[in-house]
């Protein structure tokens, strides 16, 4: 089970202070959420704040780009230090060559699929990826109410790994606390990613360990 707290809930004035905090809790990894104002209707931040946090945590970077031109994001985010970096099936076409790209720079590949995108949009790629994100908001902003039709898809594409026996995470994203987050592992998931629940929390220690223990106890794996 990873846990990856979104640094986007994070008091935004010391993004530093919280990646480190991050790094102190328990946790596996740290989301990161790259807005452009054109995929999304909202800005983040950009490979600078990125390259700057790095030296300060251990923690895999779990790189999210809400971007509709990443052809021009992936390598300034790769030499920034992201480990992995997730791209959104919505973008059609240009997925073959983007995965390319991606691993060309020796990093993970995610593919993320909005909640009004069939899961089946993701089939072509299952045997590129190393992960899958089912969202579970629409994009774009923190603090939205989980979205339940993600949970039938995190169950296809569980089935899918089991049937072609392959190896990606399945992630979800958005609205995600202990108890939507168990409701995603008891249909497959066993990747985390939990803004407003874990950094909004008083202790962010106890909160990543809350997450841990529900989905850990509703896993099915
Ligand atoms: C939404 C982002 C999420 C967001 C999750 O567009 O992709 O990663 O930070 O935040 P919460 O957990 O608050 O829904
Ligand atoms: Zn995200």
């Amino acid at each position: 089970m990873i846990i990856a707290p979104s640094l986007l809930a994070s008091n935004q004035a010391c993004f530093g202070a919280a990646a480190e905090r991050a790094g102190r809790s328990g946790a596996d990894w740290l989301h990161l959420d790259i807005m452009d104002g054109h995929f999304v209707p909202n800005i983040s931040f950009g490979p600078q704040v990125v390259k700057a946090i790095r030296p300060l945590t251990k923690l895999f970077f779990d790189v999210h780009l809400m971007c509709s031109k990443p052809e021009i994001l992936v390598e300034p985010f790769a030499n920034a230090g992201a480990d992995e970096m997730i791209i959104h099936v919505e973008l059609g076409e240009q997925i073959p060559s983007l995965i390319q790209k991606i691993k060309s720079l020796g990093k993970k590949v995610g593919l993320a699929v909005n909640p009004p995108t069939p899961i089946a949009a993701i089939l072509p790629y299952l045997d590129q990826i190393d992960l899958l994100l089912v969202m579970t908001v629409n994009p774009g902003f923190g603090g939205q109410e989980f979205i339940r039709e993600g949970l039938p898809k995190i169950q296809q594409a569980a089935t899918w790994r089991r049937e072609k026996n392959l190896s990606y995470r399945i992630s979800v994203d958005g609205g995600i606390n202990h108890s939507t987050g168990g409701d995603c592992a008891r249909a497959g998931a066993d990747t985390f990613v939990a803004g407003t629940s874990l950094f909004g929390s008083r202790n962010l220690k106890s909160a990543v360990a809350k997450l841990r223990q529900s989905v850990s106890q509703a896993s099915t794996r």
